[in-house]
């Protein structure tokens, strides 16, 4: 089943050179293809409405410090079961707990600063391509 998904990687992993490696791991997958991608630096009003289901939880305003806080590439990826897969390839929320070989496994060091966002369903991935990529239908 065709899909697409919504991918940030996050302020963390532009600082510290990631970029390239992340989207090497989603390029090799086969049938996956990059159709949007854009590198910009993200607003208190983006980040509010794309974290609307945080907003007043304790970790909501560091976590928008966090995400504020540089440079962000926001990509559009499509292809067979690709909500699941990057999911996957990006392992668990908490760094700790991702086994090596999953991109937090690999690379993240706390639950905040994890590297990456993954939309989680077809649902979200819908709402959050709008909200980065308005001029994609
Ligand atoms: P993500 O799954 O992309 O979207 C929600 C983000 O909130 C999550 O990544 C983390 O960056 C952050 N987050 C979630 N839970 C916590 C937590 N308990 N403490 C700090 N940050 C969190």
């Amino acid at each position: 089943m065709s899909q697409r998904t919504l991918v940030l990687l996050k302020p963390d992993a532009v600082k510290r050179g990631l970029i390239g490696e992340i989207i090497r791991r989603i390029e090799r997958k086969a049938n996956w293809t990059i159709t949007a991608l854009e590198l910009r630096t993200l607003d208190r009003g983006v980040l509010e409405q794309h974290y609307a289901e945080h907003v007043g939880k304790p970790f909501y305003e560091p976590l928008v410090d966090f995400m504020s806080s540089g440079p962000v590439v926001s990509l559009v990826v499509e292809g067979e079961r690709v909500i699941e897969g990057v999911r996957a390839l990006a392992g668990p929320t908490d760094p700790i707990a991702a086994p090596s070989g999953s991109i937090r496994g690999d690379f993240g060091t706390i639950t905040r600063e994890n590297l990456i966002h993954a939309s989680d369903s077809e649902e979200s991935a819908e709402r959050e391509i709008k909200i980065f990529f308005p001029g994609i239908s």
